[in-house]
């Protein structure tokens, strides 16, 4: 159901789930992407006359109210986005957001406070969840999921409400859903996937999957290491997960029977710890010193990596190449980033995923619409690519 399929909004309460999990330093929001990815359906709703009720998380606090996970910096920020008053109830489901709710007028839009204050969120007790979604539900008349970056969650706001009032998708999960369709159905290609961030033990599925799917996967980041330990390569102090090392072989192996091409750096900037002015220098990939640590795949990589996305016509981009927030270790981003904006150009679809990588861009100083999308889901996106069934999409398909 779309929200015009909700019919006449006006003067109905309706529960919008965004994704606002922005990045804080301290209460200043440091990349609030996320924030202008939800304003498009929140304005469309205030703006069809509905009370607008929305709700989402921030961080991963355990049930209870912690001051640094409050929403209230992102209600100042939404509203500023928005070009209205959002009026911030301090609780989910209590006094304030009852009170606040029966006091919006039509076209008003209130937030209520971080869903995972409250235990019955993220319960694994489908009755615990359901008694909270009870509760958000009793708020409003009819449910809009746009919070892409959580579909993946099978959490009340984003499962078990969908269930008890007349739902809808919002059009940033279209959008999302659209894109990553066109990179698991018949994508352009060549097709390339590159991957980074710190652990291969999160992205094993994703990696089993796309060696079926892409024509080339590009690794770096943190999880480089355990592919190079897979080539019996020394990785010194770098981040290693000695228990993945045989499933990364298999992968290799899997790869090369399948004719995907896997691309690893040949060079490697390796610091002696984990900081902006430690003494760091670029060595070859296969001798990486015993006390030193990798932070950045090197400059010859980033030629390599620009190469082998050269031509291709679809492109999936998830987790940074390196420690892109200190300086000395961000240049193997900013290749990748730039390799991206020039296949853009040249027409091609590509697509980066995940907070950190979305993050990463823009502080290197790039523009969003310098790609072709920037997902607003980490998590999420990957399991869609992995083929899984998000539990937030498959909700909205069932029949009440
Ligand atoms: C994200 O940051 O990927 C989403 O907001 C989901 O957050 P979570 O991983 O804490 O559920």
């Amino acid at each position: 159901k779309s929200i015009a399929e909700l019919g006449d909004l006006r003067g109905k309460r309706v529960l919008v789930r965004s994704d606002l999990n922005v990045p804080l330093d301290g209460t200043t929001i440091t990349d609030d992407g996320r924030i202008r990815a939800s304003v498009p359906t929140i304005k469309q709703l205030s703006d069809a006359g509905a009370r607008v009720v929305v709700c989402a998380h921030l961080g991963r606090p355990k049930g209870a109210p912690e001051d640094k996970y409050s929403l209230r910096p992102v209600a100042a920020r939404l509203g500023e986005l928005l070009g209205r008053d959002v009026t911030f109830a301090t609780d989910t489901v209590g006094e304030s957001a009852k009170a606040a709710v029966d006091a919006a007028g039509d076209g008003d839009v209130v937030l209520l406070e971080n869903l995972r204050f409250n235990p019955g969120e993220t319960s694994k007790d489908e009755a615990e969840r359901g008694a909270f979604a009870g509760e958000l539900a009793a708020l409003a008349d009819a449910y809009v999921s746009d919070g892409f970056g959580v579909v993946h969650r099978k959490q009340a706001s984003v499962y078990d409400v969908a269930r008890l009032l007349p739902a809808a998708v919002g059009g940033l999960v279209e959008t999302e859903v659209g894109v990553l369709r066109r990179l698991t159905e018949d994508p352009d290609r060549p097709y390339a996937v590159v991957l980074g961030g710190a652990k291969v033990s999160d992205k094993l599925a994703v990696i089993d999957n796309l060696i079926q799917t892409a024509d080339r996967l590009l690794i770096g980041g943190g999880m480089v290491f355990t592919f190079l330990a897979a080539q019996d390569y020394e990785v010194g102090r770098s981040l290693l997960e000695a228990d993945q090392v045989e499933t990364v072989k298999g992968y290799l192996e899997q790869a090369r029977e399948r004719g995907v091409e896997i691309v690893l750096p040949v060079d490697i900037v390796a610091a002696t710890e984990f900081s902006a002015d430690a003494d760091h220098e670029v060595v070859p990939a296969g001798a990486i010193p015993a006390d030193r640590m990798g932070l950045d795949i090197g400059p010859e990589s980033g030629v390599l990596f620009a190469e082998k996305l050269d031509g291709c016509r679809t492109v999936f981009w998830n987790g940074p190449m390196g420690a892109f927030e200190m300086e000395p270790y961000a240049a193997g981003t900013a290749a990748v980033a730039k390799a991206l904006v020039e296949l853009t150009e040249k027409g091609a679809l590509t697509v980066v995923g995940g907070g950190d990588s979305a993050a990463a861009v823009r502080q290197l100083g790039f523009e969003d619409d310098q790609f072709g999308h920037i997902s607003t889901g980490g998590g999420a996106s990957l399991e869609y690519l992995e083929g899984k069934q998000l539990p937030g999409l498959t909700v909205l398909d069932e029949e009440k």
